[in-house]
């Protein structure tokens, strides 16, 4: 029976865990090289552009002596040139593995439903759960999980979804800060907050950014207007208006706070040129940290 990672709560905390302390481990290596893969082919289909993902998969699963195949954007068309399903019957014929980035995370669940191998969600309009790990563990490496304070300031979407249940889980006590409307949507917050409750953490929301921020340990963005999302930019710039992550916010978090954003950044919108290039921020250890996070995530799903 094969296992996929469709959404962060397709791994138990305790799961989460294991991949990230056998991520530390193998980047602490160095050369963390395995063979979970050997004569195994990874999949890569992608319906959006992508740097991170696609380069820290297609790396991870050479790593692992397996082989990766890359499908562009306009090649595939999951759900308009064929069915979820179709491509992933289709696909699980040929490979190992399939790391799917798409629209719809529906279009993610049936494709998986018919491929009969593990699938990995490479981001999706509603979880992240791959940047949600690389996170978690640039957290661990710049001062801890446990009883510490994250706060992500800015829309309630993918990435903040998949990384408050992670981080709650790993008993991070967590704010989410948003304007009217952008919220974190319910059935997350009811999953973080159980989360938090077995690890000792807590999940809040906290719609002043100010006081979201406020002696916090972690301060975390991501961009207003996503993938797809284009047609909107203008109404989200003006909503999101008093969210920037900026000199002045970052100065009411503790001192020496990591400023994390899972990029790409649209610069001067949602995080101004000096934090994120600042001494505070950890961008370019949680981008590497793709790569370790994912690399353990499918040497553990090969194990
Ligand atoms: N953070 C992230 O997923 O980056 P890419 O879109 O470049 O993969």
């Amino acid at each position: 029976m094969s296992r996929s990672v469709l959404s962060v709560c397709d791994l138990s905390a305790d799961e989460i865990g294991a991949v990230l302390d056998r991520a530390q481990h193998t980047k602490n290596q160095g050369d963390g090289r395995g063979s979970q893969l050997s004569g195994k082919t990874g999949l890569l289909i992608f319906q959006k552009p992508s740097l991170r993902t696609r380069v820290s998969f297609e790396l991870a699963v050479t790593n692992l002596g397996g082989r990766a195949l890359y499908l562009s954007p306009p090649e595939v068309g999951i759900g308009e040139r064929e069915s979820p399903e179709d491509v992933g019957g289709v696909a699980g014929r040929y490979c190992d593995l399939i790391v799917c980035r798409t629209f719809e995370q529906s279009n993610l669940d049936r494709l998986a439903a018919s491929s009969g191998v593990p699938v990995v969600n490479a981001l999706s309009d509603w979880e992240h759960p791959c940047q949600a790990l690389a996170d978690v563990l640039t957290i661990r490496e710049h001062g801890g999980t446990s009883g510490r304070t994250l706060a992500y300031v800015g829309d309630g979407n993918n990435v903040a979804r998949s990384l408050a249940i992670a981080a709650a889980g790993e008993g991070m006590h967590v704010r989410v800060s948003s304007p009217a409307g952008f919220e974190l949507d319910q059935a997350s917050v009811s999953a973080a907050t159980q989360r938090a409750q077995a690890s000792g953490g807590s999940l809040t929301l906290i719609a002043d950014p100010e006081e979201a921020v406020d002696g916090a340990d972690v301060v975390y963005t991501d961009t207003w207007t996503s993938m797809g999302q284009e047609q909107e930019a203008k109404q989200r710039l003006e909503a999101f208006a008093g969210y920037q992550v900026d000199a002045g916010l970052v100065a009411r978090a503790s001192r020496g706070a990591s400023v994390m954003h899972c990029l790409p950044a649209h610069r001067g919108e949602e995080i101004t040129d000096e934090v994120l290039d600042g001494p505070q921020s950890v961008v370019l250890d949680q981008a590497e940290n793709r790569l370790h996070a994912q690399q353990a995530l499918l040497a553990w799903l090969f194990d």
